[in-house]
């Protein structure tokens, strides 16, 4: 698919998506969000990705929030379904089965910052604003944001975001546990490049069984969740690559995953 607002590419096994509409901030419009949709579908068949990055064209913004413009006359049907699909992308990118970086740069507000909170890893610049300011439209966050900021920052935080309004900086959500990492700007790339590299290098089957055993375990009753975790443990021993990693660590070498 050619696409018109995403920048899509894969080098050694990592794919890195850019959201390309600098103009408007890299806002999400349905046209971007169906791209997305394209783009996850591909992503999760492709056995050359191991890694996915996403991130905003451009310094100024990761994503500015759903694309303001649309909202103009919707009904709360026609509203229903666009927001329907930008939760479908948030959903697709918690499932795809590698590891999703986002590298937040400048503002990642609203639907911007709900996106990002489906990547399993968020590294910000010492730039970046984060925020759900829906509420000084006269709404509520609609892309997950109520649920999964609850779950990452505790319920206090959230509703203060939420109900207020008022962005944070990089600094106040790394200490929120929103990021996982403040960089300096200039340095993003490399930083975020690096550890998609790290993890491009491990043990791809392992990694998705460690994202499925947090995503759905986190979901369920501690005892249920543990055991969960256990038949996924004992599923990795039916790969090669544990075999390898074993192997490696017992003869004094640096593992080859994936061979
Ligand atoms: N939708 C559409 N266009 C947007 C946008 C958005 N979310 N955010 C920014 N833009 C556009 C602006 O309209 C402007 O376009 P023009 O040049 O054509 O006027 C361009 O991007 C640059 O933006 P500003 O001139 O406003 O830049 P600034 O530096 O003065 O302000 C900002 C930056 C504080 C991020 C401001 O643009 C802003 O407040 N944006 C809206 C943020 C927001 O409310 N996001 C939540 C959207 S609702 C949502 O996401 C719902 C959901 O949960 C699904």
């Amino acid at each position: 698919m050619e696409y018109k607002n995403l920048i899509v590419k894969t080098e050694d096994n990592i794919t890195t998506i850019i959201i390309n509409r600098e103009k408007a901030l890299n806002a999400l419009n349905l046209e971007t969000i169906e791209e997305l949709i394209f783009c996850l579908n591909d992503i999760k068949k492709s056995s050359d990705t191991r890694v996915v990055i996403l991130k905003g064209a451009g310094t100024k913004a990761f994503v500015a929030g759903a694309d303001i413009t649309a909202f103009k006359n919707k009904t709360p049907v026609t509203i229903r379904n666009l927001v329907l699909n930008l939760q479908a992308v948030i959903n697709m990118l918690e499932d795809l089965p590698m590891p999703v970086i986002a590298a937040i740069n400048g503002y990642c507000l609203g639907g911007g910052l709900e996106l990002a909170m489906g990547a399993d890893i968020r590294i910000a610049s010492e730039t970046a604003i984060l925020g759900q300011p829906e509420i000084k439209l006269g709404l509520i966050p609609g892309a997950g944001g109520t649920q999964r900021l609850s779950r990452i920052v505790g319920t206090g935080i959230a509703k203060e975001l939420i109900f207020t309004g008022n962005n944070i900086n990089a600094k106040r959500a790394y200490e929120v546990n929103l990021v996982n990492k403040v960089v300096p700007q200039e340095e993003l790339d490399s930083v975020v490049q690096k550890l998609a590299e790290n993890l491009a290098e491990g043990p791809s089957f392992a990694l998705n069984m460690a994202k499925e055993a947090v995503n759905r375990g986190t979901q369920m009753a501690i005892s249920d969740a543990v055991r969960m975790e256990l038949e996924l443990f004992a599923l990795c021993f039916a790969h090669n690559d544990m075999k390898e990693g074993v192997d490696a660590f017992l003869n004094k070498r640096k593992p080859e995953f994936g061979k």
